[in-house]
């Protein structure tokens, strides 16, 4: 399966959080392509973490476009809040509201990358309309909510399927894979199709986060 180079997201969702800036700013130093941030409002998903405030302090520290991943619900109040806060890319969950044609329509209208992220039991094809809306697909491969999660196995088929049909629209749409990615997990979702890798706890967890980022590229990316 012909791919572009695979990219890698570490998640500030596992960094120390009384120092989020010097963690943003590392991961960038340790050849991170994208930041992710992982947003949730104990609503949605069943934790909280942070907010626009805290995304904009951030953005002052750190280059790397930043990949806002929005588990609230609702979601449309605040896309303003997170694209004045710096978000390049504004992701929402299919299962976060009745409207997810409006609310892609809105980030677009903030002039961000819009994507939409599907939790592991939504089917596939709730994203099939809306392919000339986004740019990227955060498949889910933990249950939002917690890092530190097992990969469930069985959405790599699920990301075949996608791929297939990203494929087959023609468009330029990124598959990001979110939750369990390690070095033995992420060779299986890019050979399903998905080309942006995040990773919190591969990489925060360790001491090394340029040799953490690195265990996750493929060989011939690196
Ligand atoms: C989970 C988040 C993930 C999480 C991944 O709801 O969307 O981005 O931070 O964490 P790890 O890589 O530890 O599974
Ligand atoms: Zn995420």
């Amino acid at each position: 399966m012909t791919q572009r180079p695979i990219l890698i997201a570490p998640s500030l969702l596992a960094a120390d959080f009384s120092r989020l800036g010097q963690e943003a700013s590392a991961v960038a130093a340790a050849g991170a392509d994208w930041l992710h941030l992982d947003v949730m409002d104990g609503h949605f998903v069943p934790n909280i973490s942070f907010g626009p405030a805290i995304i904009k302090a951030i953005r002052k520290h750190c280059a790397l476009p930043f990949d806002v991943h929005l588990m609230i619900e609702p979601a449309d109040p605040y896309l303003a809040a997170f694209a004045d806060a710096g978000a390049d890319h504004i992701s929402v969950h299919v299962e976060a509201g009745p409207h997810l044609h409006r609310s892609l329509q809105t980030i677009n209208g903030l002039g961000k990358v819009a994507g939409v992220a599907i939790n592991p039991a939504t089917p596939v094809d709730s994203i099939a309309s809306v392919l000339d809306m986004i740019g990227c697909v955060i498949v889910m491969t933990v249950n939002p909510g917690f890092g530190g999660q097992s990969f469930i196995a069985s959405q790599l088929p699920r990301i075949a399927a996608i791929r297939q049909m990203i494929n087959q629209s023609g468009r330029d749409i990124r598959i990001t894979i979110d939750g369990g990615i390690t070095p033995e997990t992420a060779p299986r979702a890019i050979e399903a199709g998905a080309d942006v890798l995040v990773a919190g706890t591969s990489v925060y967890a360790k001491q090394n986060y340029a040799a953490a980022i690195e265990a996750l590229r493929p060989a011939t990316d690196a």
